[in-house]
């Protein structure tokens, strides 16, 4: 049973691990050609295997949440979308030299800011001019982060026509005193509209993204919030823990910090999801995300097929991930690359004819090994141990699985682990006993560099 007293012990400040080495742990500057020598390697060995991922950041919003700890630019001049469409298309033209052969495409995700900021009509020119130069995989899945404010019925159906089949709706919260206070005002007839067009259009997955945590939630409103969004039914859920890291994402300055829900209460807010989603059929795929059994997500958590890389969850492994735009990120599976974090400095590089890389780093043996065990654990749920890899695992890793496994979360001897039903909720703390990272450096863990886990 999850009881208090494990979420208490759990709650540490914990990554959640889209990456390893997390980012954190990257070399503030990698050199632009070992990048480019890395990625054309994995595209050769990747691409007519099982195609590549593509992730397109659009970082514009009309208002500023000042909960978000996206990177996001806030603008109502639609003038932006011209310029950046330019350069994400004079990007992809720069990876496309890499490429000794047209990219088979089986995974593309918009992310922002707001995707939906940008019309249809330039939405679907920039698809059309990047996927035109590309063969789309015959099994492809398209998705994109849609806000219910301002996704219009021609985006839903403009994006379908493309080929996308899965839509992320940020509902966040439905209470107006929490919307209010977090600067998002939306009504929840505007949820309901977008979710029901999008199923009329024939979209097979709907997406919900919630935050627990916010200022002025208490559990009342939330279980009020939860109860409206489930009868929609959403296919997934991402209930995310409000990540608070207002040294990084000013705009959380913006709101008075007592009005954060306590440590308790948050923790009883977690717990209330848990507790009406499991008691409406959706099942817990760990780290954040919930789906209804005929998602595809719990099928391939089922079957064993599960991945997870910046994108989060996905259903398609690919090992070549290509982010364009501004702080996008790119894995090539033993190598990250970021795009610099500013427009003005993406805008540089690119209308120079460079690629826009700043942080990254190049993985070593031991960090694939280690990559690959978080991956097991929070994929499949289980991991073997490399005969090799010993030495660090008993220094390190080993006194941690002990504990863990006294809290019945994992199962494990000197071969292998297996996370147990209750270690399903905390695959986060289960994960971080194999950053080698975090466990070498068990200081930087008091840092406020990483949320909270709950
Ligand atoms: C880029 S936003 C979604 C798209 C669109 N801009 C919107 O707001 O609907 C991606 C998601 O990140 C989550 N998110 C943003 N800031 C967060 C924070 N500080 N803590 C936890 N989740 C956060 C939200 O649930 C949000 O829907
Ligand atoms: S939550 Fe979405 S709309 Fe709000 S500022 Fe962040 S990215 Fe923009």
């Amino acid at each position: 049973m999850i009881t208090a007293s494990l979420l208490k012990k759990y709650n540490q400040p914990i990554p959640r691990y889209t990456s390893y080495p997390t980012v954190p742990n990257w070399k503030e500057k990698i050199s632009t050609e070992d990048w480019a020598a890395c990625f054309s390697k994995q595209f050769t060995v990747n691409n007519s295997k099982e195609g590549i991922s593509l992730y397109i950041h659009l970082p514009f919003c009309e208002s500023l949440c000042t909960y978000c700890g996206c990177n996001k630019k806030i603008t109502t001049n639609h003038s932006v979308e011209e310029n950046y469409m330019d350069a994400l298309v004079k990007e992809w033209e720069l990876y496309l030299q890499l490429m000794p052969e047209k990219p088979v495409i089986r995974e593309l995700h918009l992310g922002g800011g707001t995707p939906t900021f940008f019309s249809p009509e330039n939405l679907q020119k920039l698809l059309e001019t990047i996927l035109g130069q590309a063969v789309i995989h015959p099994d492809h899945q398209f998705s994109f982060e849609a806000h219910p404010n301002n996704t219009t019925h021609a985006h839903l159906l403009t994006l379908y026509n493309l080929g996308f089949r899965r839509l992320s709706l940020g509902v966040q919260d439905n209470d107006p005193v929490v919307q209010f206070t977090i600067n998002r005002i939306q009504p929840f007839k505007n949820v309901v509209e977008v979710t029901e067009w999008a199923r009329e259009i024939g979209y097979t997955s709907v997406n919900f993204d919630l935050i627990y945590g916010l200022p002025k939630q208490t559990p009342e409103s939330m279980e009020r919030t939860l109860t409206q969004c489930i009868e929609l039914k959403p296919d997934r859920v991402a209930f995310y823990s409000y990540a608070h890291v207002p040294w990084t994402s000013r705009g959380q300055r913006l709101f008075d910090e007592n009005d954060l829900p306590p440590a308790e209460m948050k923790m009883q807010l977690y717990r209330l999801g848990k507790f009406i989603f499991s008691a409406n059929g959706y099942n817990d795929i760990g780290m954040d995300h919930f789906a209804l059994r005929n998602d595809e997500l719990f099928k391939a958590r089922q079957e064993g097929r599960l991945h997870r890389n910046f994108m989060g969850y996905t259903t398609q492994a690919t090992a070549l991930l290509l982010g364009l735009g501004v702080s996008s990120i790119s894995d090539a599976g033993n190598g990250y690359a970021q795009n610099n974090k500013t427009i003005g400095e993406y805008y540089q590089s690119i209308n120079a004819g460079k690629l826009d890389i700043t942080k990254g780093y190049f993985l070593s043996d031991e960090d694939l090994s280690f990559k690959r065990y978080i991956l097991d654990i929070s994929c499949k749920g289980a991991t073997r141990f490399n005969a090799k890899d010993l030495d660090s695992l008993r220094l390190f890793s080993f006194p941690q699985l002990e504990g863990l496994a006294e809290d019945g979360l994992i199962s494990w001897d000197e071969s292998a682990l297996t996370v147990t039903p209750l270690g399903h909720h905390f695959i986060r703390n289960i994960c971080a006993a194999f950053d080698l990272y975090l466990l070498k450096n068990k200081t930087a863990i008091q840092l406020p560099t990483y949320s909270k886990a709950i």
